[in-house]
This record gives C-alpha cells, structure tokens and sequence, in this order.
C-alpha cells in the first residue's frame, strides 16, 4: 500500500459572483458558478507515524514558506481532517506552488481541499465526501468548491456547492499582477461593498441553466459584484481593464481580484498577441481553459 501520493491543486474563476446581502454572521450570502482552470499547485503528501503535520512550500511563491504552519490553509484543513476522523496518524505535506498567491484565483484554498481528499484516500480514513465539504467549510469559505470541482454553483457564504456538468467555454487568458499585496485584500473587498452592488442571483441562475444545457458560455452572461468597487480598491487592475474594455474585449474579475480573465476563441497566435497587449499593461499573462472535474480531482500515487 502506498505511502505518499500527489494530487493537483487546481486554481479557479468565478463564471459569475454575486452577492446577496450581509448575513446575521457578518459574512457575505453569495451565488457564484466556479470553474476549476489548468493551472495548479503540486502536492506531495506522505503519511508519516506520530501525529504530527509538518509542512514544506516550493516553487514560485516560496516565501509563503516563512508563514508559521498553522497558519496555512492546508496544514488547517490536515488537522481538522485528523481530528474529526480520529486518525492516529501524522503527514508530511510539500507544496510547488505555481498558483499566484492572494490572487482571486483561490490557490491556498485549492490547497487546503487537495489534502483533505488526498489524506483521506492515504490514511484511509474513509469519511464521506459530505464530510469533506463540511470539513472544508469550516477551514475558509472557498475550499469546499475545491473538494467537488470542475463547474458548480456555490451558495451560502461558500459552502453550499452544487456539482454542475462540465462547462463549455472558450478558451481562458489570464491577467495577474506581478506581486500582490497578501494582506486582509478579500475582507476589504467584502466590506467595501454596499447594497447597491447587492443582486438577486438572476445572472448565476442563467450561467447555471446555460451550463446544465451545455450551451457555450460567452462574455454576455457573466458578472462579478466586485467590479463595482476595483475602481477604489484595486486602481491597477481597474486601469488594465479599462484599457483592453477600449480595446473592445471584455475582461472579468477573478473572485475578489486583482486578476482578472478574458475568453478567446481561435489558437495559439491569438493568445500570443493577447498575452502581449496584457504584459504591456504591467500584468503577467497565462493562456488556459475550464478544467474537467474528473481531471481537477485526478490523484496519483508516488
Ligand atoms: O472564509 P474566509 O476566511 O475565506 O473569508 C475571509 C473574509 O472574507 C471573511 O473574514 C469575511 O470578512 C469575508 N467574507 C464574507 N462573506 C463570504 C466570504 C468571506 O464577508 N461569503
């Protein structure tokens, strides 16, 4: 029986956010059609005798690596899952981050969801995975997407997931700013909305009917509450938006920002001149697309 397994860490969009009104519990009700995309952290967990949690973080954002642990997402989401299933056992978990961090692409929640799935497949500990989404839940408000996947409507303040059918999409160029500021940014975008940017949820019951039909998805059907407030918060982004918007294409934000995406139909040579035009507004740019779920899920062992 294996030891260690890798599993992927997909980031995600958002094919529409919305948000309803603020709840008795201060947090936001939201309506939200997600999409795993294919471009992901690495994983590398290994089962290891005692109980500890140990964790180690490579690649592209590597100073995450002088964060304590049990600040990070993932070594949360391992401790939660030990102690709800009462296993007697501890993990060594690395991760090659390639995801921007504090992006609105929800790498650190990707994270945090691939150890809940890949430890319970390693230690056997068998619970359900309505159990996972529960555990998730309780670790932030974007994980619990991450255990189900692919395309799926996300209520509540992120916890309530319903698994949609794969979406049908154009392909995905991403915007992300060179550095982010990791601060409090996703509470800031929270509360700097207001009711007038509150909507009913009518926008994300459309993708979510044009997703259940396996129609296309095209720029007219897509929202971000967000938006509304980039202008105050995140002046560069707005600024790169504005100026491809003149160009006539039609950015939309990634969760609470600051990247931000465009859907493109033809090949490589339209992502090229794209990516071009995007780095030369200060932003770095990554041709993608929608990632299946039975792909966003995949795992592997070592
Ligand atoms: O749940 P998570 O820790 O990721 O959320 C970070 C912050 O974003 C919360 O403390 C809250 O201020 C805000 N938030 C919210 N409504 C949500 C999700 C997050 O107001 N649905």
């Amino acid at each position: 029986m294996t030891n260690s397994l890798r599993v992927n860490a997909p980031a995600k969009i958002n094919w529409t956010l919305e948000i309803l009104r603020v709840r008795p519990d201060g947090y936001h009700e939201l309506r939200s059609v997600m999409q795993t995309i294919d471009l992901h952290d690495i994983i590398t967990l290994t089962a290891t005798d005692g109980d500890a949690i140990t964790l180690g973080i490579t690649g592209d954002a590597s100073t995450l690596a002088d964060d304590p642990p049990e600040t990070n997402l993932a070594c949360r989401a391992a401790v939660a899952l030990r102690d709800r299933a009462g296993v007697r056992r501890g993990a060594h978990i690395v991760i090659e981050k390639h995801v921007p961090v504090a992006a609105g692409l929800g790498g650190g929640s990707s994270d945090a969801a691939a150890v809940l799935r890949g430890l319970n497949a390693l230690w056997h500990a068998g619970l359900p995975h309505a159990n996972l989404v529960e555990i998730a839940g309780e670790v932030g408000s974007d994980p619990p997407f991450f255990v189900v996947g692919g395309t799926a409507m996300v209520s509540g303040r992120g916890d309530y997931v319903e698994a949609l059918p794969d979406a049908v999409a154009p392909s995905i160029l991403l915007a992300t700013p060179p550095q982010n500021d990791r601060g409090e940014k996703t509470a800031a975008m929270f509360a700097a909305l207001s009711p007038h940017d509150f909507t009913e949820g009518e926008v994300t019951s459309g993708v979510r009917e044009a997703v259940t039909a396996g129609r296309m998805l095209v720029d007219d059907g897509l929202t971000n509450a967000f938006e509304r407030v980039t202008s105050k918060m995140q002046p560069e982004t707005e600024l790169a938006m504005n100026a491809l918007r003149a160009d006539g294409y039609v950015p939309h934000l990634c969760g609470a920002g600051p990247s931000f995406f465009l859907l493109y139909g033809g090949g490589a040579d339209v992502a090229h001149e794209l990516s071009a035009r995007i780095r030369t507004l200060g932003f770095d740019a990554c041709p993608t697309h929608a990632l299946t779920r039975a792909r966003a899920l995949h795992m592997s062992e070592l």
